[in-house]
């Protein structure tokens, strides 16, 4: 591991984003131990309200039980292995699975198992429910969960990261709420591509972005100088999460129906200047390893690995609760036009990615190390904001990000952990 990520120099081996045995092993150390996003609690109202995902490549169902206790279950029959729900997301009794019909009850019991009598007397269908996610939480609306036995508290995982979380998610105490759907598309492209690059990366804008930023400025001619040459602050969390934004004191929401009726001053009072400024709407972010937002318009995604070279993207809007419908459908509106699966920003990003992933595979450019060496040093703590920060324009949050990443690669995650020594030593 310490030949593949060097976040101390500012280099990247680009097998991380093709190996196969990398990417198993990312699946077992890094992605199984985490906080994983599930989707938003809005999508939760009755018992019986499902919503199927995956953390990793493990299917997983959300549910609300009969005490609408939220539970994630592996969405894969104890039977022969098939999913148990196969549809997106709906409101149900039981899972039924369509291989041989056991059936499974909201708290993940097996209640039917078609010739039950056609089992011996050892079958027990107590020992065959579905096996639960230990662990679920929620952060201000937003469902995490995570496979680790022992986690820390999903909160403490957070850290620092959920100042700016915060930004986006408590503009006042309703909370938001999703609209619309889920979009789903696939890429080519690994997903860390797309984490690192929601973490650190606003250097590509003004570049990958221009004609994006073009058709979004009034002239239509040229961005604004003040657009090109913006200055900000980079977060850089030490446990890989990382957030981006321009900081300009007249910072405000793009779409001008949720720009005409935002009170910026009761943020400014709730939130501080700092963030009103700042992560209110600029920016981009990741929470480790594959959940990241924009705040300008809504947008939350999870980056679902599907091999080391392709990813699922699955992305919401979500806008404040108290806003009324027309402000909701506004916001809706935007984020699909810039960052829905066709949005003029949304399909600059997923080029590049693309790009890098598709050439990485050559024999000589997979050896050819990358580059993370902007603002290699200039981590600091300003006091401007909470935490560790740099410059706008730097890879310091990538860096860290795949410091991180090395980190968990590097260690036993708790499954390999050898079994307690009961003391019984089997004499064969
Ligand atoms: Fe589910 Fe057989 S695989 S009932
Ligand atoms: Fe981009």
């Amino acid at each position: 591991m310490s030949g593949l990520v060097d976040s101390t120099g500012g280099y990247i081996d680009r097998a991380i984003f093709t190996d196969q045995q990398l990417y198993q092993q990312e699946l077992q150390r890094v992605l199984a131990p985490s906080w994983l996003f599930l989707a938003h609690a809005d999508q939760f109202h009755k018992p019986g309200d499902f919503f199927t995902t995956y953390m990793g490549e493990d299917p997983v169902i959300v549910t609300l039980d009969k005490n609408r206790e939220l539970r994630a279950y592996l969405n894969s029959c104890r039977h022969r292995g098939a999913r148990v729900c196969r549809a997106d997301m709906g409101q149900t009794r039981n899972f039924t699975c369509t291989y041989h019909g056991w059936s499974y009850d909201l708290e993940g019991k097996l209640v039917s198992v078609p010739n039950r009598a056609g089992y011996p007397g050892s079958f027990t269908v107590a020992d065959w429910g579905l096996v639960e996610v230990p662990h679920i939480e929620t952060y201000r609306g937003l469902i995490f969960a995570t496979w680790n036995p022992e986690p820390v508290r999903l909160r403490e995982a957070l850290g620092g990261m959920a100042w700016y979380m915060d930004a986006m998610l408590d503009h006042d105490d309703q909370g938001t709420e999703v609209v619309g759907g889920v979009h789903k598309w696939v890429l080519e492209g690994n997903w860390k591509l797309a984490a690192e690059q929601f973490a650190t990366d606003w250097y590509h804008v003004n570049v990958s972005h221009a004609s994006a930023l073009m058709v979004m400025t009034p002239s239509g001619k040229k961005p604004k100088d003040e657009i090109v040459h913006r200055t900000g602050r980079q977060y850089v969390d030490p446990m890989g999460h990382g957030a981006g934004f321009p900081v300009h004191p007249n910072n405000r929401f793009d779409a001008r129906t949720v720009h005409d009726h935002v009170d910026y001053k009761a943020l400014r009072e709730r939130l501080g200047e700092a963030r009103v400024q700042g992560p209110l709407t600029n920016g981009h972010a990741t929470v480790f390893p594959n959940f990241s937002y924009l705040p300008v318009n809504g947008s939350i995604r999870v980056w679902h690995p599907k091999g080391p070279d392709k990813m699922e993207v699955w992305a919401w809007t979500i806008v404040d609760k108290s806003w009324p419908d027309e402000v909701k459908e506004a916001q809706r509106l935007y984020n699909l036009r810039t960052f829905g699966p066709s949005g003029i920003f949304e399909q600059d990003d997923g080029e590049n990615w693309s790009e890098v992933q598709a050439i990485s595979r050559g024999f000589i450019t997979n050896g050819v190390p990358l580059n993370y060496q902007m603002g290699l040093g200039s981590e600091r703590d300003d006091g401007s904001h909470p935490g560790t920060t740099s410059e706008l324009y730097s890879d310091a949050a990538g860096r860290s990000f795949y410091r991180r990443w090395q980190t968990m690669m590097s260690t036993p995650a708790w499954h390999e952990s050898p079994p307690p020594d009961t003391g019984n030593e089997d004499p064969a």
